[in-house]
């Protein structure tokens, strides 16, 4: 059995594969933004895990602003001497720039610094585990690309472009954490899976009831995460990016080793690390 970190785990495709994951007998710690869902999910859980099957209590938390990531990762060695994987899945798609109480771009901040610190706040635990790492990226990332001079999207900032580059930032932190630390880590695509990510879009919510029509359930978002996270294969000291349960190449920027190794420094400056 293992203790698998969960982020993102109170809804849609974290909320899927952390049910799934019990129901396979793993230690899920839950971790999501509101209560009362992950309070749901955290149920569910518990209805499906094996007798016998502690299911740990769930941890809700903000990843907006970096102190409340250090917070978590104080909690969780905390309460885990052990952490066999951490899955970096939660994210937010904003409708508008909208800047964090640390002066970030919220896509920067929630989709890639918050997985950033907490990997690196967690990283000797998971290798004294060892664990791996897996980080629920996107087919967006191809949108995305990286202005160092501009890391806020003070000019031109468009919901695609900074989720776009939110999900770049996790195929190339995925790498070069790989590349520096020889953690076991991968990256993957779900899939294109009817959630909440895009809720605060007026065009959404519009074409929500047809939904379900083009888009697959959060169960079939979750099956490449649950096998990177408990298969052979997610162990494999790689650093790869996967889609349906399979390496996959991304786009050129994506497999760029100088930009993976700048922006981890500038990831660490902005989260006030040593590189
Ligand atoms: N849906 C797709 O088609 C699709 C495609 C490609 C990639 N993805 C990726 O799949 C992952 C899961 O997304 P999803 O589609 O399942 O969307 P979702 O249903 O909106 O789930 C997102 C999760 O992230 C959490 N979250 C958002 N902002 C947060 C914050 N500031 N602090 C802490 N937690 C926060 C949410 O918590 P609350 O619900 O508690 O607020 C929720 O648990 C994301 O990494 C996304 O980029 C999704």
């Amino acid at each position: 059995m293992a203790k698998i970190v969960l982020t993102g785990a109170s809804s849609g495709i974290g909320a899927a594969a952390a049910v799934e994951l019990t129901k396979r007998g793993q230690q899920v710690v839950a971790v999501g933004r509101s209560p009362e869902k992950l309070a749901n999910v955290h149920r569910q859980m518990v209805l499906v895990a094996p007798s016998g099957l502690d299911v740990p209590e769930p941890i809700a938390a903000d990843l907006t602003v970096m102190a409340d990531v250090r917070h978590l990762a104080a909690v969780l060695l905390e309460r885990c001497p052990r952490i066999d994987v951490l899955v970096n899945n939660a994210a937010a798609q904003p409708s508008r720039r909208v800047l964090t109480a640390d002066g970030y771009e919220l896509g920067l901040a929630v989709n890639h610094l918050a997985p950033y610190l907490m990997t690196r706040l967690l990283v000797d635990r998971l290798r004294d585990s060892a664990g791996r790492v897996v980080t629920t990226s996107s087919s967006t990332h191809v949108k995305g690309s990286f202005d160092f001079g501009d890391l806020q999207m003070e000019r031109g900032w468009r919901s695609q472009l900074s989720y776009g580059r939110s999900k770049l930032a996790n195929i190339l932190f995925t790498s070069e954490l790989h590349r520096r630390t020889q953690l076991p880590a991968s990256s993957f695509h779900p899939g294109a899976i009817s959630t909440d990510l895009n809720r605060n879009s007026p065009f959404v919510r519009l074409v929500k009831p047809f939904e379900r029509f083009v888009l697959a359930p959060p169960e079939k978002g979750a099956e490449t995460l649950v096998w990177l996270a408990t298969d052979a294969e997610g162990a494999a000291p790689r650093g790869l990016y996967y889609a349906d349960r399979g390496p996959v190449d991304p786009s050129p920027l994506a497999r760029d080793g100088e930009l993976a190794a700048q922006l981890w420094k500038v990831s660490a400056d902005l989260v006030g690390l040593e590189p």
